[in-house]
């Protein structure tokens, strides 16, 4: 396999769906985002309180062609322009990461181009080049997304290793969980955040796990102090619901909860940053669309004296432009993969697709 010489430059297509998000994007250079198309499922889901797979699979199959044309054509480039195909492999829901993946497949196969397959969390990790064109590995990562709460090193060669996971619930879910139990609908991190709005974060306390030694996350205790006051606030209220809705204040509590996990996350952070004396810090996945995480790693960063990357909201959620970004180390490196590739629903970050 060739590789172009450095001064042209290189365009990636990247290709996602492994959750309810059909995304297609073209990238220049690993750097710059030519296209971004998504094509959400949310609403679908919406009724069911969470993501149903094999609607999901359905739904990817009758958007995944018209989501890439699209974002070949907002990019103004034709396939034969493309220099390699980037496709989340894995982890992910099987059969939606199987329509990504073979049709990605199926490009690579009628047109003779590379085809890359992405791990869905180098993916987040990676839009944080295209966040900041400057930032190169080492740097810290915190990966706070619905299936995910790791702390990542990303090492000089940019190669992972994980310093921290969570031993239960990842953050996204917790969220997720909480907002359901509210009764905020779904997906419920942006609804709860939605509804803390004006809230006082300090109304409400929860406990916040730290492991000695550890640098692992845990959110099942912080989410069962949740669901206990909920209840114990419910049964106060009595079998009148609308007292219930009368005196809960739903802002505080919403506002309360989030400030908990952001803390959380910050502070381990924080600690993971002191322990491995890194200078750079970076967030990714949904979670890292949440404000006040973002308000909290902000002040943590001036703090401690920290370069600190944020991804723009629409490339902390799950698209395609992190996925071809995530691509263009490995289209450098000639890490490609043969057509035998097959989607992995649970891998770890270190481990390849091979
Ligand atoms: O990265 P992502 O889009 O998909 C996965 O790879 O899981 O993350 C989705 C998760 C969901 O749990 C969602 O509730 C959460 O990210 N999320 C948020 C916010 N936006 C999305 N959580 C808190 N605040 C938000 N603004
Ligand atoms: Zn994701």
């Amino acid at each position: 396999m060739t590789v172009k010489p450095e001064n042209r430059e290189i365009l990636i297509l990247g290709i996602e769906s492994s959750c309810d998000e059909t995304a297609a994007a073209v990238v220049a250079n690993g750097r710059v985002i030519r296209s971004n198309v998504i094509a959400s499922q949310a609403d679908l889901h919406s009724r069911y309180g969470g993501v149903v797979p094999e609607i999901a699979s359905r739904q990817h199959v009758g958007a995944v062609l018209p989501v890439i044309d699209q974002a070949l054509s907002e990019a103004g480039v034709s396939l034969a322009e493309i220099d390699a195909i980037a496709v989340t492999a894995g982890p992910g829901l099987a059969g939606a990461l199987l329509v990504g993946l073979s049709a990605a497949k199926g490009l690579a196969e009628v047109t003779g181009k590379p085809l890359i397959a992405v791990h869905h969390i180098a993916g987040h990790i990676a839009a944080n080049y295209l966040a900041n064109v400057e930032l190169d590995p080492p740097f810290l990562c915190l990966v706070v997304s619905g299936g995910h709460s790791h702390l990542v090193m990303v090492k000089e060669d940019g190669s992972f290793q994980t310093l921290g996971r969570t031993r239960d619930d990842a953050a996204g879910e917790a969220f997720d969980k909480i907002a359901r139990a509210l009764g905020l609908g779904y997906p419920g991190g942006p609804l709860l955040e939605k509804a803390s709005a004006g809230g006082h974060s300090d109304a409400f306390s929860f406990p916040q796990t730290r492991f000695q030694d550890s640098l692992d996350f845990s959110f099942s205790g912080l989410k069962t102090a949740a669901l206990n006051q909920l209840n114990q606030l419910r049964q106060q209220a009595g079998s009148d619901g609308v007292n219930f809705a009368e005196n809960f204040n739903l802002a505080d509590f919403t506002a309360s909860f989030q400030q908990a996990i952001a803390d959380t996350l910050v502070e381990h952070t924080r600690a993971a940053a002191r322990e491995t004396g890194v200078r750079r810090v970076a967030i990714a996945g949904g979670v890292a669309a949440n404000k006040a995480l973002r308000n909290a790693m902000g002040a943590m960063a001036a703090e401690e004296g920290l370069e600190l990357t944020i991804p723009p909201l629409i490339l902390c959620t799950d698209n395609a432009a992190m996925i071809a970004a995530a691509g263009h180390r490995d289209f450098l490196a000639g890490r490609f993969a043969d057509r035998s590739l097959n989607a992995r629903s649970s891998l770890d970050l270190e481990e390849t697709f091979a």
